[in-house]
C-alpha cells in the first residue's frame, strides 16, 4: 500500500520498520525543534563546501566545448574523432570513478573519498595543462573523469546524509547548482581566454577549486550513517550533535542503527531481488536524465545554432545565455525542492523539456538554416528546454538517488546509478552529431520529445515523494510498498501508484 508522503516539515518521523513505533510515535519525537541558526550554518557550510565537487563537475565537463576550437591545430593538427576522443574520455573516465568511488565511500568513507576525489582532480587537470603530448592529454582527460564521476556520487551522498531531512532537498540540490555554475563558469573562461587560445589555462584554471575542496573537506566531520555502521557510535552522537537540535540526536542515531542492524551487503545485494526495484527506478531516472537530450544542449548548443547560420559571437552568447538561465532555474529549484516537493518539480518540469524540444523541432522543420523567426524560436525553445531540466530532472535525479536506496547498499547502489547515467550520457554525446545528420534537426529533437514523454509516464507511476521524510522512514516505506523486498519475502502486490505519492 502507498503511503502518505504528506508529512509535513512538523510532523515527526517514523522509525524504520518499526510498525509499533509508527503507532506511537517514540518519546521525543513530536514536532522536530527548528535547528538553530549555528546549526544551520554549519550544515550549509559543509554542504556548499562538498559542492565544489559539483562545480569542478560542472567546470570540467564544460570547457571542453570551447578548448577544442583551439585543440584543433596543436599536435600537428587533430581530426575530428581524435577531438571527439578528447571530450569523451572523460565521460569513460566518470563511469568508473562514479563505480569505484561506490564501493571506496563504504569502505573508507565518505570524507576520505571526498580527499581523494580532490587529489585526483588537481592531478588531472595540471597534467591537462602541462601535457607534451596528444596521448597524454587523452591520459589527463580520463584521469579527470575518475574525478568527476566519483564527486558525482559522493557529493549527493554526503550531503544527504549530513542533512536534516526537511532541507534535504535543497542542500543535496546545492550540487546540481554548483554543477551549472561550473558549467557557466567553463563558458565565460572560455569567452575569456578565446582572443589568447589559451587552452592548456582553460584545463588549468580547474586547480583552485579543487585545492579548496581538498582544504574545505578537511574542515568537516565524517558521515553519521558511516561511522554507525562501523560501530562508531560515540563519533556519530559527537558529529550528530552539531548538526541537530540536541532533542534529536539520540532518536536519529536509534533510526540509523535500526536500519543497519537488517544486515550490510556488497554489489551482489544491490543486484539481488530486493534492491533490484529501487535500483531500476534510480538507473531508468539517470538514463532518462541523459537520453531526453540535455547535454546534447549543454556541449553543442554553439556549433548547433553557429552551423544554422547565427555568427560565432552571437551563437556563444546565446550559450551563455542558456548557461545562466540553467543556473537561475536551478537556484528556483533549490527553494522549491522542499516546499512544493519533488514529484511535482519533476513531472512539471519535464513537461516543459517536452514542450522545448517541440518547439526546437518546429523551428527546424523548415530547414537546417535558420533566419529570423525561426532563429528567434529555436534560441527560446532551448531555454525552455534548458530552464525546465534545471527545475525537474536536472537536481531531482541526482537528489532521488541519495534518497531512495536502503542505507545497507546506498554508496553501491548511487555508484551503479551514477554509471548508468555516465554511461547513458557517453552514449548521447558520441551519437549525437551522427544523428543529427542522419535525421536531421527535427528528427533528433522530435525523439528527444518522444522520450521525454516516455520518461514522464514512468516518473508518474514509479518515482516517490520523499520530501521531509528521514532517509530511514524512506526506506521504511519503499519497503513496505515492495519496492524494496524484505530477504527472504515473496513478491507481493505492487502498489498503484508510487510510493509516498503526495496526496
Ligand atoms: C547532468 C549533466 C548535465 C547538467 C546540466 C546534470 O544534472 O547530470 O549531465 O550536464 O545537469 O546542468
Amino acid at each position: 500500500m502507498a503511503t502518505s508522503g504528506g508529512n509535513g516539515p512538523s510532523e515527526p518521523e517514523h522509525p524504520a520498520g518499526n510498525p509499533a513505533a509508527e503507532a506511537n510515535p517514540p518519546a521525543g519525537g513530536g514536532p522536530a525543534a527548528a535547528p538553530d541558526a549555528a546549526i544551520m550554518r554549519r550544515v550549509t557550510g559543509g554542504a556548499a563546501i562538498t559542492a565544489l565537487g559539483g562545480l569542478l563537475f560542472g567546470y570540467d565537463t564544460g570547457v571542453v566545448s570551447g578548448a577544442l576550437l583551439f585543440l584543433r591545430t596543436q599536435f600537428g593538427g587533430l581530426s575530428n574523432f581524435q577531438l571527439e576522443l578528447v571530450t569523451s574520455l572523460l565521460l569513460v573516465g566518470a563511469m568508473a570513478g562514479a563505480l569505484a568511488a561506490g564501493r571506496l565511500s563504504g569502505r573508507i568513507g565518505r570524507k576520505p573519498t571526498i580527499m581523494i576525489t580532490a587529489v585526483v582532480f588537481v592531478l588531472g587537470v595540471l597534467l591537462a595543462a602541462v601535457t607534451p603530448t596528444y596521448p597524454v592529454l587523452l591520459i589527463a582527460r580520463f584521469v579527470i573523469g575518475l574525478a568527476v564521476g566519483s564527486s558525482s556520487m559522493v557529493v549527493p551522498l554526503y550531503i544527504g546524509e549530513i542533512a536534516p531531512p526537511r532541507f534535504r532537498g535543497g542542500l543535496v540540490s546545492l550540487n546540481q547548482l554548483a554543477i551549472t555554475i561550473g558549467i557557466l563558469i567553463s563558458y565565460l573562461v572560455d569567452y575569456g581566454l578565446s582572443s589568447s587560445g589559451d587552452w592548456r589555462l582553460m584545463f588549468g584554471l580547474a586547480a583552485i577549486p579543487a585545492v579548496l575542496l581538498f582544504g574545505g573537506i578537511l574542515t568537516q566531520r565524517e558521515s553519521p550513517y558511516w561511522l554507525i555502521e562501523r560501530g562508531r557510535d560515540d563519533e556519530a552522537r559527537s558529529v550528530l550533535a552539531r548538526l541537530r537540535p540536541s532533542g534529536e540526536v539520540g532518536r536519529e542515531v536509534a533510526e540509523i542503527r535500526e536500519v543497519i542492524s537488517q544486515g550490510r551487503a556488497g554489489l551482489r545485494e544491490v543486484l539481488s531481488r530486493t534492491v533490484r526495484p529501487a535500483l531500476a527506478v534510480g538507473v531508468l531516472m539517470a538514463v532518462f536524465q541523459q537520453m531526453t537530450g540535455i547535454n546534447t544542449v549543454i556541449y553543442y548548443a554553439p556549433s548547433l545554432l553557429h552551423d544554422a547560420g547565427l555568427g560565432q559571437s552571437s551563437a556563444l552568447l546565446a550559450n551563455a545565455g542558456i548557461g545562466a538561465v540553467n543556473v537561475a532555474m536551478t537556484i528556483v529549484a533549490v527553494r522549491l525542492l522542499d516546499r512544493a516537493g519533488r514529484r511535482p518539480l519533476l513531472i512539471r518540469g519535464s513537461a516543459g523539456m517536452a514542450v522545448g524540444m517541440s518547439a526546437a523541432a518546429l523551428a527546424f522543420a523548415g530547414g537546417t538554416h535558420l533566419t529570423g523567426a525561426r532563429a528567434a524560436v529555436a534560441i527560446a525553445a532551448l531555454v525552455v528546454y534548458t530552464g525546465s531540466f534545471a527545475i525537474g530532472l536536472g537536481p531531482v535525479f541526482w537528489l532521488m538517488i541519495s534518497e531512495i536506496y536502503p542505507q545497507r547498499v546506498r554508496g553501491t547502489a548511487m555508484g551503479v546509478a551514477s554509471l548508468a547515467n555516465w554511461a547513458a550520457n557517453f552514449l548521447v554525446t558520441i551519437s549525437f552529431l551522427t544523428l543529427l545528420s542522419a535525421i536531421g534537426g527535427t528528427g533528433v529533437f522530435s525523439l528527444f520529445a518522444v522520450l521525454t514523454l516516455v520518461a514522464i509516464w514512468f516518473f508518474v507511476r514509479r518515482v516517490p515523494e520523499t520530501k521531509g521524510r528521514s532517509l530511514q522512514a524512506i526506506e521504511a516505506d519503499l519497503r513496505r510498498s515492495q519496492l524494496l523486498e524484505r530477504p527472504g519475502e515473496p513478491p507481493g502486490q505492487r502498489p498503484d501508484g508510487p510510493v509516498g505519492h503526495a496526496a
